[in-house]
């Protein structure tokens, strides 16, 4: 009984602190300028400022298929802006062939274009779409107010709904808490309460908070960033010595084929140039550190231009695994250029040997 009057209470706070959240300006010029600052951060690397091809810093440095020219507009023009709104706010696909995920025609599905979903809010994702329809001369036509609007009608109704939903619980359970005092008084020994008189009110309170947190939800979704304030727990790294190879395998695989690492990284040769290269990963960085920073970066540097890829723990615990076995010494450039360093030294020993032979024997 007791247990019930609190959830009450609580509910009725949660409906009163939603309300607060909900209060969010924004105009259409606010928008743009925060669309073209956004992908200056994120998009401008790979894409360049202006869209154009080989004009990011890290174009060239790329695995095939190059980001894509933005500034194609007959090309560009073939995608409505929810699908580009898709392609930056979608979860990575693990493109193997052998044991990957299922793939439809219709999926855009390219490891090295990163998503934003785990990184920047609905709005702010809506905003540099609104920005890369510019870069070829289009105009979005996506109603961001619209969505908002109705995003704040459904929780509204939601909100009332909730609040009758609990006036009808209380005076459900009121009177029941009524007739078995008079019961009680009759009889003269303790009544409880007959729970049954008000469960369906009951449940339908219950669901109506239900839906509310839904609501809440899409709408948290839309105006704040799915990291903020969540902070990565420390992962149980231990593993299995007869599954390590295996771990190793499959987070490589999903360092390449799932979320596109080495479009930013380099291990060796190959790879992008927007975050450090990797090749001794396993000596300078922590298992513990790297799992958290594979999470979500931004909880350690709000700023970095690395955006949360949505790894799962599992997959953070793979591709960490992997990274601790990075222990090159060297590039394969440097390997080359010290094999070539070492067979010149070896060339001038033998050369000196010779000269040394040669005065010996004219003494
Ligand atoms: C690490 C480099 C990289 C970054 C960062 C990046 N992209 Fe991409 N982008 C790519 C690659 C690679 C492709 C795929 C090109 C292809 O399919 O031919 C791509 C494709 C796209 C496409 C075309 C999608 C389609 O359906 O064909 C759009 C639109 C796009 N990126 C927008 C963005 C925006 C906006 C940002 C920033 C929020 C961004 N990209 C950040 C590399 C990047
Ligand atoms: C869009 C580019 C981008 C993508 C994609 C990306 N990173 Fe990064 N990463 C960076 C940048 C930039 C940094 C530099 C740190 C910062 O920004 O604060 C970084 C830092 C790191 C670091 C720390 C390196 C150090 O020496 O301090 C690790 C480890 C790392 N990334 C691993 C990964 C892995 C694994 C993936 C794939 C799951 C990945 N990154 C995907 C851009 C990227």
């Amino acid at each position: 009984m007791k247990a019930a009057r609190l959830y009450v209470m609580g509910i009725v706070g949660v409906v009163a602190a939603v309300w607060a959240m909900v209060t969010v300006a924004g105009c259409a010029n606010e928008q743009g300028a925060k669309g073209h600052e956004l992908y200056s951060h994120y998009c401008s690397h790979c894409h360049g400022e202006s869209g154009k091809q080989n004009e990011g810093f890290n174009w060239s440095s790329m695995p095939d298929p190059k980001p894509k020219d933005l500034t194609n507009k007959s090309e560009m023009s073939t995608f409505k802006d929810e699908d580009i709104f898709n392609t930056i706010s979608r979860d990575m696909k693990d493109t193997s062939e052998e044991g990957g995920d299922e793939i439809g025609d219709d999926d855009f599905a390219v490891p090295t274009m990163p998503t934003f979903k785990y990184t920047l809010s609905e709005e702010e994702i809506w905003a540099i779409v609104g920005y890369v329809r510019g870069l070829h001369g289009g105009k979005m036509e996506f109603k961001v107010e619209e969505r908002k609007k109705q995003l704040e009608t459904a929780l509204q109704t939601a909100k009332t709904n909730l609040e009758q939903a609990t006036k009808a619980y209380e005076t459900a359970e009121k009177q029941a808490s009524e007739e078995a005092e008079k019961k009680s008084e009759a009889l003269k020994k303790d009544v409880e309460p007959d729970e049954s008189s008000y469960a369906n009110e009951l449940a339908v309170m219950i669901k109506a908070k239900k839906e509310l947190d839904a609501a809440q939800a899409v709408m948290t979704n839309l105006v704040t960033r799915p990291g903020k304030g969540t902070s990565v727990p420390r992962p149980d790294l231990t593993i299995k010595p007869d599954q390590l190879a295996k771990t190793v395998a499959y987070g490589q695989r999903l360092y390449e084929n799932k979320y596109g690492c080495n479009g930013c990284h380099s291990i060796g040769k190959d790879g992008g140039k927007v975050g450090p290269a990797l090749d001794r990963a396993g000596f300078r960085l922590n298992g513990t550190w790297v799992y958290r920073w594979l999470r979500n970066p931004q909880a350690m540097n709000a700023e970095s231009r690395m955006p949360a890829l949505g790894l799962s723990d599992a997959d953070a615990k793979a591709v960490t695994i992997y990274l601790t076995t990075l222990k090159s010494m060297m590039t394969e450039e440097d390997i080359q250029k010290a094999a070539a360093a070492a067979a010149a030294e070896k060339a001038e020993a033998e050369k000196a040997a010779a000269k040394a032979k040669e005065e010996k024997a004219k003494k």
